[in-house]
């Protein structure tokens, strides 16, 4: 009986994480359509910025606060008022989406 009951769990262990890499694995192509999209022309295709700064080697949690304090019209530098623009055209998954893509491909 115990020996089922684990074999249970790890069958819906593995069940449980394949769906969760496969959610990650969706986010993250959104969030690499949308950064070629919408944030290379500024900020470089490979993220280490133009007009707008640098974002190569931020982590996601900083990438996150940073974008949704522009979206709420707080923040930042002289140029602010580029970033909010666009920031505010963002849902919240689209900032999560894209802030997973450049903290796990845009390196310094
Ligand atoms: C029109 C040009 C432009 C576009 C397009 C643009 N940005 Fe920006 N971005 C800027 C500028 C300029 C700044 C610096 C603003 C300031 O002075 O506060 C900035 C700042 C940022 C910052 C904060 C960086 C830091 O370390 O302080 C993040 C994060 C960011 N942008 C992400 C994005 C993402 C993601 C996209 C695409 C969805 C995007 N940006 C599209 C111009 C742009």
């Amino acid at each position: 009986m115990r020996r089922v009951a684990i074999l249970l769990f790890t069958a819906c262990s593995l069940v449980w994480s394949a769906n969760a890499l496969a959610d990650d694995q969706a986010l993250y192509l959104k969030g690499k359509h949308l950064y070629e999209q919408s944030c290379a022309g500024c900020h470089g295709a490979d993220g280490k910025g133009d007009i707008g700064r640098p974002l190569a080697g931020q982590e996601m949690p900083e990438l996150i606060r940073k974008m949704k304090a522009y979206k709420a019209g707080r923040h930042v530098g002289f140029n602010a008022s580029l970033m909010t623009l666009r920031a505010k055209s963002l849902s919240d998954e689209q900032i999560r989406a894209v802030a997973l893509y450049i903290s796990r491909d845009l390196k310094i």
